[in-house]
């Protein structure tokens, strides 16, 4: 099957149990799923059961998908995504994103646990662009043409517009909001102090193993991306030693923080 077939078969697929025309989609990192408890009117189905899907493997990672309303907008949210280290294809990793255009979604808002270049644990980022460190590219291979062209523009991958109004929300709730770049390489080691040495001269104010891959497919497809990163440690050589325990517990303390912005900000997009 080609890959356009796939995405086809998966859409009727969804639209079979209900799921059609979400205006957004929602990618929920590490321990950040928990927003998709509170959708209304849910339809929701296990991964296993979707055609053409990955599994995810990651603790702190569901594995369902959760459609309905969210602060009155239709939203189709991944408890849950695939990561490239889990061993999966790049064409997995970004399946869904394919997908929740197909379905007829205009935005997706992408959400990631990420080690902070200057910022520290509990912080809060809109990402205002990435790094491609992953030395992966996921458009590699034939071009969807019926999704966007050959060589897609990156310039406004992270919509300005979008993040204008996460900051315009986040000060009217109080919440701190910082702004920054995201850098992407695979993992799943976290990085060694010398990379987050050369990572700040970059310009990365954060490091993660998600996203990119995800920004990718979505600003091809002409899909507007909202990024937010929870800042979950000081990234490599900043702190004492790095483990997914802390990654876990921090996103634990700041998820209400978290879950309220994008609640406050879905009804404003
Ligand atoms: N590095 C990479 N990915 C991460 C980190 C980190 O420090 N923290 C959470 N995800």
């Amino acid at each position: 099957m080609t890959l356009l077939e796939k995405i086809i078969e998966t859409k009727d697929f969804l639209a079979s149990k209900g799921i059609i025309q979400p205006e957004f989609g929602l990618i929920l990192g590490s321990g950040l799923g928990e927003l998709a408890n509170e959708i209304e009117n849910a339809i929701s189905v296990d991964y296993a059961d979707i055609p053409n899907w990955g599994r995810s493997t990651v603790v702190g990672h569901a594995g369902k998908l959760v459609y309905g309303e969210l602060s009155g907008r239709k939203v189709l949210a991944l408890q849950g995504r695939f990561h490239f280290y889990e061993g999966n294809p790049m064409e997995v990793v970004t399946f869904p994103v394919r997908v929740m255009k197909a379905l007829g979604a205009s935005g997706v808002i992408v959400t990631n646990a990420a080690g902070g270049i200057g910022y520290g644990p509990g912080t809060l980022m809109a990402i205002s662009d990435h790094i491609n460190l992953t030395g992966q590219n996921p458009l590699i291979g034939a071009n969807l043409d019926d999704f966007g062209p050959r060589f897609p523009d990156m310039s406004d991958a992270y919509s300005k517009a979008y993040r204008e109004k996460a900051h315009a929300v986040a000060d009217k709730l109080g919440i701190e909001l910082a702004d920054g770049v995201y850098l992407g390489v695979t993992g799943p080691t976290y990085e060694t102090p010398a990379e987050i040495r050369a990572f700040q001269t970059m310009g990365a104010q954060a490091v993660g193993m998600s996203t990119v891959p995800e920004v990718i497919v979505a600003a091809h497809s002409g899909l507007k991306v909202l990024g937010i990163s929870a800042i979950t440690n000081f990234a490599a050589g900043f702190q004492s030693e790095l483990n997914h325990e802390e990654v876990v517990e921090v996103t634990e303390r700041i998820k209400e923080d978290f879950k309220g912005l994008v609640k406050a900000v879905l009804a404003e997009l």
